[in-house]
């Protein structure tokens, strides 16, 4: 089968994506698939060749011309962190076309890539808590007197639509908080402002593939700065990731049968992430956000789960591309 990778994008996360497609390329089965990587940017979408060359894409069919042969795609490889990989515009487009991906379908990738709309939908969840929180528009006077009359410091100030923790604060003075939103508007025309959980932070890992949904083990996060920020998610050795990380045996059933809850309730497709913290004082599990596109680097959490079921991540990448033409 010919799988074409699809990588690039048009967020601060496509160096991201970079590096998660080359190592998807590496572990991807090339007895079985024939890889051809897309790079998709704005206005400039190409195949680059091993010696180099740019092969544009054709959009009408998403084909490309390699020495006068038309190639087109059994199917998508989609690795390309934010958008329009994650947000369910690529997902729309293939879909117009027939071409079978390995993500979530336009609807889920839209509301799952705003963290705020997400919230209002998993809430509803038993024994699944979300943080309280305000999502704003505008960075108004009257918005911020409200969100600090309203809500305890600290706070976490995120772009609604953001990954990475790109342009994300921690506020723990009111008068750091219109700087912190100035910020996170610079990013997206949605913030979200969500009070913090005091609690351990964890990721987990869940995929459909063979006719049954498959819950990893969680990746317990211990970061010694303020939070799990960009650095942190990316230089190895800033935070210790502790896989299977700690929680007893009831904590595990329960965040499991929580995990499952969420796939299910957004009508999820292939690997995704959750993170969550439990919360200290209580044992409750507050949810933070799904990536439907989650970071497949050298050190991502979710080759560290994968292995630690004793799954290569060769076989695991295979059961993800199998999945898409059942
Ligand atoms: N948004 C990054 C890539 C992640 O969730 O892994
Ligand atoms: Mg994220």
């Amino acid at each position: 089968k010919k799988i074409a990778l699809v990588t690039g994008g048009f967020t601060g996360e496509s160096v991201i994506s970079l590096k998660s497609a080359a190592v998807v390329e590496k572990n991807l089965d090339h007895d079985l698939y024939d890889i051809f990587k897309i790079l998709v940017y704005p206005g400039n979408w190409y195949h680059e060749t091993s010696s180099g060359e740019k092969i544009p894409v054709d959009l009408n069919d998403f084909s490309i011309d390699l020495d006068g042969s038309k190639i087109t795609f059994d199917g998508v490889f989609n690795i390309l962190h934010g958008s329009p990989g994650e947000d369910g515009k690529l997902a729309g487009y293939f879909d117009m076309l027939g071409i079978p991906y390995t993500t979530c379908d336009p609807i889920t990738s839209a509301i799952t890539m705003n963290k705020g709309y997400t919230k209002a939908i998993v809430q509803s969840i038993p024994d699944l808590y979300v943080a309280r929180s305000f999502h704003l528009f505008k960075n108004t006077e009257e918005r911020r007197e409200q969100i600090l009359h309203e809500l305890r410091l600290p706070l976490f100030i995120k772009p609604n639509s953001g990954g990475s923790s790109i342009g994300m604060s921690k506020v723990k003075e009111p008068n750091e908080l219109k700087e912190a939103l100035d910020k996170a508007f610079a990013e997206d025309s949605q913030v979200l402002v969500e009070e913090f959980v005091s609690g351990r932070e964890f990721s987990i890992g869940i995929y459909n593939a063979k006719g049954e949904t498959t819950v990893l083990p969680a990746t317990e996060i211990v970061s010694s700065k303020e939070f799990f920020d960009f650095e942190a998610k990316y230089s190895p050795g800033v935070t210790e990731e502790i896989t299977p990380g700690r929680m007893s045996e009831e904590e595990i059933e329960r965040v499991n049968r929580i995990c499952e809850k969420i796939y299910l309730k957004l009508n999820c497709k292939g690997a995704v992430r959750v993170d969550y913290f439990l919360e200290h004082e209580t044992g409750k599990f507050y949810f933070i956000e799904i990536n439907t596109v989650p970071g497949q680097t050298e050190t991502s959490l979710i080759s560290q789960q994968v292995k630690a079921i004793g799954m290569t991540v060769k076989q695991f990448y295979t059961d993800l591309i199998e999945e898409m033409f059942v």
